[in-house]
């Protein structure tokens, strides 16, 4: 059955996947972005892939005003909230940032759910709430804990989340508990496209085989895994996006609240991610040993046996796709999308 939906974020890197599923499977999508992460141009190219054209608005979660609006005018049936920020080192030098954009704009967005008798809402957790676990493969039922304002800013929401399904079950929440997302859209159109220097693993490998950066520096090499560097389960974003459609079944069919690991469950190491990236590619991947990253742990992955059960959902495609994808996005779109000429933008965004 088709719907509305709202996606808050749906501009940024898994917000865009996770829209051309949503209207392949032929869903009506309003997208709510202030693009502090993101560029409108990754709309357009959703509109390429799907020849449908997502409703969008720029403006803030923070604004209940804006939001009680949207949620007035298009009446949708269900969000999914990507909005928030998410670079880790950031989150250290902006705590304030990372509590207003994701706890008080999660807040903000339950408020005016509520107010408007509207009560299903997938959430974009992290992996990075089970801290550094005990044991390994990882369930949805470990203790969690966290290291950073915005592992805590997570945390928070979750628990916030919790409280509020108590306080009324009217609510259906599918909390989404990412791994390592990587990997673009097959096309080549849509991908990952960080303002800045890149934070993780693979954003970073893959500016520093079309050139843009000299070396990969590899945080480490004396960690308790098989090669001595960080092992973590890399999940394809296309198989990511998909995990959101199959939650919102859960919602329709009334779930409560539940949160779902999303991960391929299983690990790989840094120096194997590069190696698949250099097979995929056909690129050599200069790289050096540097110091551990501080608040990085040696080894994560997920067991996603419950969001098989429970979602009939698992993850398709391998590391190769991943790598391969990455690689047909960074190489088409060397700059991403900030390539385009700043006439060619403008025209774009008048359309
Ligand atoms: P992203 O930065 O590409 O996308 C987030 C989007 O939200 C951006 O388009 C940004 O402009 C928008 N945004 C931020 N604050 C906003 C606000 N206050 N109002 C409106 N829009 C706002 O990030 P992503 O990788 O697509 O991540 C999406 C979600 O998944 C985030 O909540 C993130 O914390 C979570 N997550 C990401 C990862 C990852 O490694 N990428 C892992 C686990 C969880
Ligand atoms: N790494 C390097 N060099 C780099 C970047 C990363 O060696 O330049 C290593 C890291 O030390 C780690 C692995 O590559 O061992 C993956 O690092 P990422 O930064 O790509 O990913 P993280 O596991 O640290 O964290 C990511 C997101 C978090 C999210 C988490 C969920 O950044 O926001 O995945 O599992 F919470």
């Amino acid at each position: 059955m088709t719907s509305t939906l709202l996606v808050t974020g749906g501009a940024g890197y898994i917000g865009s996947h996770t829209c051309i599923e949503l209207l392949q499977e032929g869903h009506q999508v309003v997208v709510l972005d202030n693009l502090s992460n993101s560029s409108p141009e990754a709309l357009h190219r959703v509109e390429a892939i799907t020849s449908k054209a997502p409703i969008f608005i720029e403006g803030d979660i923070r604004n209940p005003a804006l939001v009680r609006d949207i949620l007035a005018r298009y009446n949708p049936e269900h969000i999914i909230h990507f909005a928030g920020l998410k670079a880790v080192g950031e989150s250290v030098k902006k705590p304030l940032d990372y509590y207003a954009n994701n706890v008080s704009g999660t807040l903000v967005l339950c408020q005016e759910m509520a107010a408007h008798g509207l009560f299903n809402l997938v959430f974009s957790s992290s992996a990075t709430v089970y801290g550094d676990p005990a044991s390994l493969p990882i369930r949805e039922n470990f203790p969690r804990s966290a290291t950073n304002p915005y592992g805590r800013s997570k945390l928070m929401v979750e628990r916030m989340l919790e409280d509020l399904y108590l306080s009324d079950p009217r609510w259906n929440i599918a909390i989404l508990r990412y791994f390592n997302p990587a990997g673009a859209h097959p096309s080549g159109l849509v991908g990952e496209d960080p303002a800045d220097i890149p934070n993780n693993l693979v954003p970073y490998i893959s500016q520093v085989a079309t050139g843009r950066r000299e070396k990969l520096q590899v945080f480490g090499n004396d960690w308790s895994t098989a090669d001595g560097t960080g092992v973590r389960d890399y999940i394809h974003v296309v198989d990511l996006a998909r995990g959101h459609l199959c939650a919102l079944r859960q919602l329709s069919q009334g779930c409560g609240l539940k949160a779902w690991n999303l991960g391929l469950g299983r690990g790989y190491s840094v120096l194997e991610v590069v190696s698949a990236f250099e097979k995929a590619s056909g690129q050599t991947i200069p790289y050096q040993f540097v110091d551990r990253r501080p608040g990085d742990i040696a080894a994560c992955w997920a067991d996603p046996a419950s969001s098989q059960k429970d979602l009939q959902w698992s993850a398709e495609k391998g590391i190769e796709e991943m790598m391969a994808d990455a690689w047909r996005w960074q190489s088409t779109n060397p700059d991403g999308y900030s390539r385009l000429s700043g006439p060619e933008r403008l025209r774009k965004l008048d359309r």
